[in-house]
């Protein structure tokens, strides 16, 4: 199975004839301002670690989120990436069956399928502005019993949140004998006041899935976590790999949960420029923007201008500037593309590119490139 993945500018770049450096990257949805300043010296003060494996119970970086969350301890299982924790939950939930509500993260199909894992597949619609429906999920739970629900929260790659009445349904299933309600939450950082861990300590089936990778700037790095009830967190961590998180992983991660200022200039910068952004695509003729309470904006194009993959071509070629189209997503097609939301003047260049891309396109091929992964 090939995951299509944004991010891919060492393959884009040889590809190219270019450096990295020269790509502006809108296809991977990372902070723009690139990790806090100070982590350098964090980093390097852990250079006289290495000679010993990393804490193998991470309880600085643990105790750094209980205190971050206000969340016991013993709900909190970290992961090598939220990815690691991803491909692990079938295996140690035993999930022979589950329900997934997607547009999704490829990854979480591919983790199922690897487990061996009955999958049904329900979507979201643009008409709902990518929400699922309590309707939906209400039906698909009477035809058959699963062992898991998977929702995203804020959606990817719409950017959705979830509606009050399906968070009731999540706060009363995740009470009960049901399903495990699996919540994706890596974006939740953007918007940290809508998060689902406030239901966590009354929870008997919640498990959020959680990322240093989005909002830190981190992807390099790899810190994932699970915050759920204890009894799912002992399962997971009854599952991972010793050592998986890096020392210096635990202590960047521990470092930047206490960089209030930072967090705080974050959310200003995106909250500013996905209403800036949004409102200059929404200007544009044959664009719709989609209401996003993360750092990305999907877009639908009229079908005149033609798919979202020529348009992604078109302006790197011409612009050295990623998009990531959406014909990879399950439930979305290639009249979709979605934008991370950067710095003004990188929202400016992107605008400027998609004006003068879809007002004059050149469609000369572009080198196919492969996505399968090593
Ligand atoms: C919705 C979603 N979940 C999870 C991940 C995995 O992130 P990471 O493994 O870097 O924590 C991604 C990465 O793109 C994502 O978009």
């Amino acid at each position: 199975m090939t995951i299509v993945h944004g991010g891919n500018v060492y393959e884009l770049s040889a590809l190219a004839g270019c450096s990295p450096e020269e790509i502006l990257d809108f296809s991977a949805s990372i902070n723009p301002l690139g990790p806090p300043a100070g982590l350098e010296a964090v980093l390097s003060g852990c250079f006289r670690l290495l000679e010993s494996y990393p804490d193998i119970h991470c309880r600085r970086l643990i105790e750094a989120i209980s205190k971050f969350h206000d969340i016991d301890p013993a709900c909190i299982a970290v992961t090598n990436g939220s990815t690691e924790l991803i491909y692990w939950l079938p295996r140690a939930l035993g999930v022979d069956s589950a329900l997934a509500i997607l547009p999704a993260f490829g990854e979480y199909v591919k983790a199922f399928e690897l487990h061996g894992t009955r999958l049904e597949k329900i979507f979201s619609t643009p008409e709902k502005d990518f929400k699922p429906e309590v309707e939906q999920l209400d039906a698909a739970l009477r035809n058959h019993a699963f062992d898991a629900v998977l929702l995203t929260h804020p959606s990817s790659p719409a950017g959705a949140l979830l509606g009050v009445e399906t968070i009731d349904w999540i706060a009363e299933k995740s009470s009960g004998p049901g399903p495990f309600l699996l919540v994706d939450e890596v974006f939740v950082d953007f918007c940290e006041q809508s998060s689902l861990k406030r239901l966590v300590a009354g929870a008997r089936n919640l498990a959020l899935i959680r990322s240093f990778t989005k909002f830190y700037g981190l992807p390099g790095l790899r810190i994932g976590y699970l915050l759920a009830p204890p009894r799912i967190a002992e399962k997971v961590k009854g599952f991972l790999p010793p050592w998986s998180v890096s020392t210096a992983a635990q202590a960047a991660g521990a470092w930047c949960l206490g960089r209030e200022e930072y967090r705080l200039k974050t959310l200003e910068l995106i909250e500013e420029q996905r209403r800036r952004l949004a409102a200059e695509l929404s200007s544009i003729p044959g664009l719709e923007v989609f209401p996003s309470a993360a750092n990305f904006l999907l877009v639908r194009m009229d079908r005149g201008l033609g798919p979202a993959s020529s348009l992604k071509w078109d302006i790197f070629k011409r612009y050295r500037i990623l998009i990531r189209d959406c014909g990879s997503f399950e439930g979305l097609g290639d009249s979709y593309f979605r934008v991370a939301v950067r710095l003004p003047e990188q929202n400016d260049r992107l605008v400027a590119a998609l004006k003068d891309a879809l007002s004059s396109p050149d469609s000369a091929a572009f080198p196919t490139i492969s996505h399968a992964r090593p």
